[in-house]
């Protein structure tokens, strides 16, 4: 099928290299020429594992292709997927207009019959707006407009776009929904399920699966709170809980908090939907408050395992959101980077995938090599779960720090091996080791 994406941020890319690599005819566009002509010449702007692989397949077999507008790109098309990012404005406060901006340039130069897609996360409501918008715009256009919002993680984009646990199509009209039902065939073929439902439905379902999951987070850090206070161990709590199928294990590790470009904001995104339509959503400003906490929790620990943070060099180890990904957008890293500067610590922070110029202007010196980050430092803080992390020498790191300590955020090491190394060890939700 012949396939427009407009907008190529982490959500359009990676559909349309998808949609390529099942055989469709894609073409994307974006509103940044640099992007567009980075894409042309098979240069994916983020890392994201398998995405350089699809995107040359797709440009050399000639299903991909990038133009550098709207009318080009939507000219033909059956169907139209909409992934414009959405700037916030304020947090959680994400403005719309270039979803309407877009949606009225699509209407313009669209073809009868076209779909047009939302994938971008947006309020309930927002799909209906969307087709008046078209409506106004082209009175004489016959269209649908559906919701089909995409739940794909970072770091595992391609997996979760080629073999997700579900499909949705939001639709108000059944052409709509056998337009894509052809569009994604080869996936129903394979047992991927698509759930049917209105367009309102689907875009609620996308800001509760992520405000749900940011929910399980923050239970899982109360808990370290309690666990710490009890002398529990949160790791053992939540396996416990896990293996209950009815709870499952995932999203319930304690630690420095959730981050990135998602969970942070649409938590946001749901609490003032819900009151703006006249319902207290309390539990979700409860959600954003334990996750502040679990941060000032890790801060705590550094002042507690160095005493007087002022002058003191403290290694951040991980400035990603999470593992596998060069992604630093709503970091806990950061937030506590900031912090720590403002106290008058020194910090330096060791990635392994992002780069200096990636992590912006804050208060940190980034460095490639794990040593020299631990160079002259009080103490080390575990901030992101990658496994480089724990090959380390900790002979080595010891013996280029001022003080053997160690401040896990993400639960990552083994408190024996850390106390064998002689480090004094500082887990979320677990006891600690402490120097003899
Ligand atoms: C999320 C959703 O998972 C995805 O479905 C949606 O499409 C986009 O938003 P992503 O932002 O890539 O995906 O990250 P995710 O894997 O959900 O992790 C979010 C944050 O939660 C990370 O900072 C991670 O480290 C943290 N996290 C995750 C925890 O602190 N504990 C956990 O148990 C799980």
């Amino acid at each position: 099928m012949k396939v427009a994406v407009v907008g190529t941020g982490h959500v359009g890319l990676v559909t349309g290299c998808a949609l390529a690599s099942l055989g469709h005819d894609v073409v994307g566009t974006d509103a940044s020429a640099d992007k567009v002509a980075m894409l042309g010449r098979g240069e994916a702007p983020f890392h994201e594992p398998g995405l350089d692989d699809l995107l040359a397949a797709g440009l050399a077999a000639g299903t991909l292709s990038f133009v550098g507008s709207i009318a080009e790109a939507v000219a033909g098309a059956e169907v139209v997927f909409v992934c414009v990012g959405r700037p916030p404005v304020g947090l959680g406060d994400r403005s719309l207009s270039a979803v309407e901006d877009s949606a009225r340039e699509i209407a313009r130069a669209a073809a009868d019959d076209v779909v047009l897609v939302v994938k971008s996360t947006v309020p309930p409501g927002t799909t209906a707006r969307i087709e008046k918008v078209m409506r106004l715009e082209r009175p004489d256009l016959r269209f649908s407009a559906v919701s089909s919002p995409e739940f794909l993680r970072e770091g595992h984009a391609i997996d979760d776009t080629l073999r997700p646990d579900r499909l949705v199509v939001g639709a108000g009209d059944r052409r709509a929904i056998e337009v894509l039902r052809g569009l994604y065939a080869s996936m129903i073929a394979s047992g991927v399920r698509l759930i049917e439902t209105d367009p309102r439905t689907a875009e609620l379902s996308k800001l509760a699966s992520n405000a749900f999951l940011a929910t399980k987070i923050s239970f899982a850090n109360s808990l370290a709170r309690v666990s710490e206070l009890s002398g529990a161990d949160v790791e053992g709590v939540t396996e416990i809980m896990g293996a209950d199928p009815r709870i499952g294990p995932a999203f319930l590790r304690a630690g420095i908090g959730f981050g990135g470009y998602c969970l942070p904001k649409d938590i946001v995104t749901l609490e003032r939907v819900s009151a703006k339509l006249g319902y207290d959503f309390a539990m979700l400003r409860e959600v954003s408050r334990v996750n502040e906490e679990a941060l000032d929790a890790v801060a705590r620990k550094v002042e507690e395992a160095i005493w007087n943070l002022e002058g003191k060099t403290v290694a951040l180890f991980g400035l990603a959101f999470k593992a596998g990904t060069d992604d630093v957008r709503g970091a806990p890293a950061l937030e506590l980077a900031a912090r720590l500067a403002s106290e008058g610590s020194e910090v330096v922070a060791y990635d392994p995938m992002v780069e200096a110029a990636h992590a912006g202007h804050g208060p940190i010196e980034v460095v490639r090599d794990p040593y020299a980050a631990a160079t002259g430092a009080a103490c080390i803080v575990v901030c992101t779960e990658w496994p480089q992390i724990l090959e380390l020498d900790l002979g080595r790191l010891k013996d280029v720090m001022t003080q053997p300590s160690i401040v896990d955020g993400r639960n990552l090491l083994d408190a024996e091996v850390l106390a064998r190394a002689g480090f004094s060890y500082h887990p979320v939700g677990r006891a600690s080791v402490e120097l003899a």
